[in-house]
């Protein structure tokens, strides 16, 4: 986990930064009033993203990330590089960094999996002025996934 920032990210890492603060914006949320914006960097090259979409049934509330990793598997994209992530409250920016939740992590450990390789995680706050930088290793280690459940997942890798 490194902290860092904007200006020292790569320029790929830049770009998936904007556009999950573009994707931020299209966030349902009228029970939170939290905004979260979420791209994904497929091994194609691909930018594909993701808020977050709440549900009066509390439970039913899908995180930008999850969103973003669904709409890349339904795009045809299984395989994930890197993802950014960031929020906002109504007019409070966060001056922390949003990180993945658990179910978030679990899903991108999947991902992880699936491709083979760990996945990078570039977390910022609203202002993007705080940079984190981590993998899905790193923020869920010992993780539970597909080998220990003895899959071979070697047929989505192409
Ligand atoms: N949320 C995300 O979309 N991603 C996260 O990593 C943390 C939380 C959303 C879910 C809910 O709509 C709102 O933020 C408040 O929890």
């Amino acid at each position: 986990m490194k902290q860092t920032t904007f200006a020292k990210l790569r320029a790929v890492d830049r770009k998936l930064i904007e556009a999950a603060k573009d994707a931020m914006e299209t966030a349902y949320n009228p029970y939170s009033n939290f905004f979260v914006g979420a791209a994904i960097l497929t091994v194609d090259g691909e930018i594909v993203t993701g808020s977050n979409v709440e549900n009066a049934a509390y439970g039913a509330v899908i995180c930008a990330e999850r969103s973003a990793i669904v709409r890349a598997s339904a795009m045809g994209h299984k395989l994930l590089r890197r993802v950014a992530v960031i929020g906002r409250g109504v007019g409070a920016p966060t001056k922390e960094v949003v990180s993945p939740c658990g179910l978030c992590r679990q899903m991108l450990f999947e991902a992880a999996q699936i491709a083979g390789k760990d996945i990078e995680v570039i977390m910022s706050s609203t202002d993007s002025k705080k940079i984190v930088v981590s993998s899905i290793h790193e923020l869920l280690p010992l993780g539970f996934g597909p080998a220990n459940l003895g899959l071979d997942l070697k047929r989505f890798r192409k």
